[in-house]
């Protein structure tokens, strides 16, 4: 099995958690691709549901499929929130981030009675911190967060455009500072110490909030909670 068989099985295991008249998430990325598009099949068939999503992008697609989409103002709280992960540790605890939406994705997991996360079984992982820790800030502050993520031996990377000349933009205009720290010993107190640098908007360690994740492999989809 590729690892986009994987993502689709996942996706598809996840329309199983929905049913009609239910308020969802929408996740970003190529498994939450997968997920919107399964949604919009089961839309075109009847299927009522209302949306948010969490960025343009997925937006973008989910108009496109006929989702309809509703805000936060007419729906505070969503019943479930559908959305894949770079890293799935103990506890559930996530890294987030890689398609940069971490911010918008964790607004929008705040929102939702259930999250539920989907991905392929190379997501899982004994530790956080192989895949870089994605960190949202403000341009002005830029230079001063690195100085203070170098400190505490984080490795920012300014992360850049596919053409490699500026630096690439999140939907809210912020910059993503990619943090190669490794290892994460203790969740809670790096993203406690990133938290607390003046000019971050949001990190990419989302921990507490998924409630269930639906982990697709060769032998299937596991799920898995906390
Ligand atoms: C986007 C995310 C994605 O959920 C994460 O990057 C996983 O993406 P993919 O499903 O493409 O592997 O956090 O910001």
């Amino acid at each position: 099995m590729t690892q986009d068989q994987a993502k689709l099985l996942a996706a598809r295991r996840a329309m199983e958690f929905v049913s009609d008249g239910m308020k969802i998430g929408l996740g970003t990325g190529t498994t939450s691709t997968l997920f919107i598009h399964e949604l919009g099949k089961a839309v075109r068939d009847g299927l009522s549901i209302e949306a948010i999503a969490t960025s343009d992008e997925s937006a973008k697609l989910a108009s496109e499929l006929g989702i309809k989409l509703t805000s936060f103002q007419d729906t505070p709280v969503l019943d479930v929130n559908v959305d894949g992960a770079d890293e799935i540790g103990p506890g559930l605890a996530l890294t987030k981030g890689g398609h940069g939406a971490l911010l918008h994705e964790k607004i929008v997991a705040s929102a939702a009675k259930k999250f539920i996360v989907v991905a392929d079984d190379t997501k899982v992982v004994a530790k956080l911190g192989k895949f870089p820790l994605p960190v949202e800030v403000i341009q002005l502050a830029s230079p001063l967060v690195i100085r203070r993520l170098k400190d505490l031996r984080l490795n920012p990377l300014l992360r850049m455009s596919a053409n490699g000349g500026k630096p690439w933009l999140t939907d809210e205009g912020n910059f993503i500072l990619d943090c190669h720290c490794g290892q994460i010993d203790n969740p809670e107190e790096t993203a406690a110490e990133i938290r607390s640098i003046v000019g971050v908007v949001e990190h990419g360690l989302f921990l507490g909030m998924a409630t269930l994740a639906l982990i697709a492999g060769e032998k299937g989809v596991q799920e898995l909670d906390r």
